[in-house]
C-alpha cells in the first residue's frame, strides 16, 4: 500500500517540518504543530480561481506587456459610506483589492460588514457570503438595525469553489466573505481553519479578485494570543488589513490599519457600538480626553498623530515611593523601552532622582502611541506626579526627548496646535522648532528646548 505524504506545519506561523515536535523553531510557540496529508494539487487555490474564471473575459494569463500600456480600468472607489472605513481604507473600496478585517470574536467584525454592504447596496451590487450564521440570522439582525436590504444578494457557503462559481455568475463588484476561517477549498486535505485551508482560501479568493475585478472583504478571526490565526500567511496576500478592536472602554471600537497597498498605514477609525449597529464617531478626541472636574497631578493632554488627522488623548502617570528593593516601571499604551529612556534622561540632565520609586505611564481609552512625540507629556506627566503638582486642565504638550536632553521637533506641528486650539486648549508646551511665528489672542506657547525648562513647567 503507498503511503500518504504527509508534513508537519506549525498553526501559528506556517512553518512545515519533516517530523512531529513540540515546539515551533520558526515561531517558539507550543503544541502548534499537527500533521497534514499533502493533497496532490499543492495549488488547489489556482485551480479553484481558474474553474470560477470562466465567465470573465480576459481572466487567462496575459503574458509581458509594457507598463506604460497595460489598461486600467475602474480604479475608482467605491465609498463605504462610512468615512471612517473610507479614510482607514485610504479613500473608499478600490475594485479587486482583498481585505482583510480582522478582531476579536464579537469585535463587530460582521455587523460592520454588514452595515456596510446593506448601505451601499442601492448603488452596487453586493454579495455576502456568510459561513458562520444561518441566512435567517443575517436577515434577522439586517431587519432589527433597520438596514436597506432591496439590493443585498446573500448566499450560506463555506466551499470557496462554491463561493468562486457563485460570484461568477453574481458579478457582484463588492464580496463579502465572513469568515475565512470556516472556508475550505476542494483538494486540500486539512479540516477548515488549519494552515493550508486557510491559506489556500485566502490565494484563491485573492487570484479570484484579481482577475475579475471584485473587491473582498475577508473577516479572520484573532486568536487569543491577539495575532490573527496564520498571520504571516494571511497578510502577505491580502492588500490590506484592518483591525477593529475594543480599547478600554467596551461602547467604542477603532478600526486600525496594519497593512495598505493603497494609502496610509496608521490611520484609525472610531466607532460606537450601539443598540442599532455601529456607529461612526466624528470627534473621536472628545472620548479619549478625561472629563473630570477636578485636575489630578500626574494627567496631560497630548495630540497624537495617527495616520492624516490628529487625535487628542490624555496620558497618565504615577510615580510613588517603592516599597521593594526593585522599583516597577510599566507602561501601557507606549513603548516600555522609552519609558526607561525618559526616566535616565530625566535624572542626568534635569537632576530628577526615579531610583527608588514605583513608575506607572498609561494612555486613556486604550490608545497605542507608537510615535515619538508622546515623549514631553509623559515627562510632564511624570514630574507633575513625582512632585504632586497638579498640571492646568488648558495645557497640551507633544515633543520628542533626545538622550542628550534636547527636545526635538515633530512632523506636523502647527496642524496639531490648531487642533488643540479648536478643542478649547490654550497653554501649548511644544518644541522650539514648531512654536507658531504669530500666535493668536488667548494662546499661551511655551517654546522648550532642553529637558530641564519642563522641570519649570511644573509647579
Ligand atoms: P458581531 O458583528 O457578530 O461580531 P463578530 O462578527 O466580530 O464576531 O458583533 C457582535 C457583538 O456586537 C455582540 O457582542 C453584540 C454587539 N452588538 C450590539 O451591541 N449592537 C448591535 O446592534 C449588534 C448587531 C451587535
Ligand atoms: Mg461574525
Amino acid at each position: 500500500m503507498v503511503k500518504a505524504k504527509s508534513v508537519f506545519v506549525c498553526s501559528s506561523c506556517g512553518a512545515k517540518y519533516a517530523r512531529w515536535q513540540g515546539q515551533c523553531r520558526e515561531c517558539g510557540e507550543w503544541n502548534t504543530i499537527s500533521e497534514q496529508v499533502l493533497s496532490e494539487a499543492p495549488t488547489a487555490g489556482a485551480a479553484v480561481a481558474r474553474r470560477a474564471l470562466s465567465g470573465f473575459a480576459g481572466a487567462a494569463g496575459t503574458g509581458v506587456a509594457a507598463l506604460s500600456e497595460v489598461q486600467v480600468q475602474g480604479t475608482a472607489r467605491l465609498p463605504t459610506t462610512f468615512q471612517e472605513f473610507d479614510r482607514v481604507l485610504g479613500g473608499g473600496i478600490v475594485p479587486g483589492s482583498v481585505v482583510l478585517i480582522g478582531g476579536n470574536p464579537g469585535a463587530g467584525k460582521s455587523t460592520l460588514l454588514l452595515q456596510t454592504v446593506c448601505r451601499i447596496s442601492a448603488g452596487t451590487r453586493v454579495l455576502y457570503v456568510t459561513g458562520e450564521e444561518s441566512l435567517e440570522q443575517v436577515a434577522l439582525r439586517a431587519r432589527r438595525l433597520n438596514l436597506p436590504t432591496g439590493g443585498v444578494r446573500v448566499a450560506a457557503e463555506t466551499s470557496i469553489d462554491n463561493i468562486c462559481a457563485l460570484a461568477s455568475a453574481e458579478k457582484p463588484q463588492v464580496l463579502v466573505v465572513d469568515s475565512i476561517q470556516v472556508m475550505h477549498v476542494q483538494g486540500v486535505e486539512s479540516a477548515p481553519g488549519s494552515v493550508s485551508q486557510v491559506r489556500e482560501s485566502a490565494a484563491a479568493l485573492t487570484q479570484f479578485a484579481k482577475k475579475t475585478h471584485i473587491a473582498v472583504f475577508m473577516v479572520g478571526h484573532v486568536t487569543k494570543d491577539g495575532t490573527l490565526a496564520g498571520p504571516k500567511i494571511l497578510e502577505h496576500c491580502v492588500d490590506s488589513s484592518v483591525i477593529l478592536e475594543s480599547g478600554n472602554d467596551p461602547r467604542f471600537r477603532t478600526l486600525r490599519c496594519h497593512k495598505n497597498r493603497f494609502g496610509a498605514v496608521n490611520e484609525i477609525g472610531v466607532f460606537a457600538m450601539t443598540d442599532t449597529g455601529l456607529k461612526e464617531v466624528k470627534n473621536p478626541s472628545a472620548i479619549f480626553l478625561n472629563r473630570q472636574e477636578k485636575v489630578a497631578p500626574g494627567s496631560l493632554a497630548t495630540v497624537v498623530w495617527e495616520g492624516t488627522r490628529p487625535l487628542l488623548v490624555e496620558l497618565q502617570a504615577l510615580v510613588d515611593y517603592s516599597q521593594y528593593g526593585n522599583p516597577r516601571r510599566l507602561s501601557l499604551g507606549t513603548d516600555q523601552n522609552r519609558l526607561a529612556m525618559l526616566l535616565s534622561v530625566l535624572h542626568r540632565h534635569a537632576g530628577c532622582q526615579f531610583a527608588d520609586q514605583d513608575v506607572f505611564t498609561n494612555v486613556v481609552g486604550g490608545v497605542r502611541i507608537e510615535e515619538t512625540a508622546s515623549d514631553v507629556p509623559l515627562a510632564l506627566a511624570l514630574l507633575s506626579s513625582f512632585k504632586g503638582v497638579a498640571i492646568d486642565r488648558q495645557t497640551i504638550a507633544f515633543g520628542e526627548i533626545g538622550l542628550t536632553g534636547e527636545i526635538r521637533p515633530v512632523a506636523s506641528g502647527q496642524e496639531r496646535i490648531a487642533e488643540a486650539f479648536k478643542q478649547g486648549f490654550r497653554r501649548f508646551i511644544v518644541p522650539k522648532d514648531n512654536a507658531p511665528r504669530q500666535i493668536p489672542a488667548g494662546m499661551e506657547v511655551h517654546a522648550v528646548s532642553r529637558v530641564d525648562e519642563l522641570l519649570e513647567l511644573v509647579g
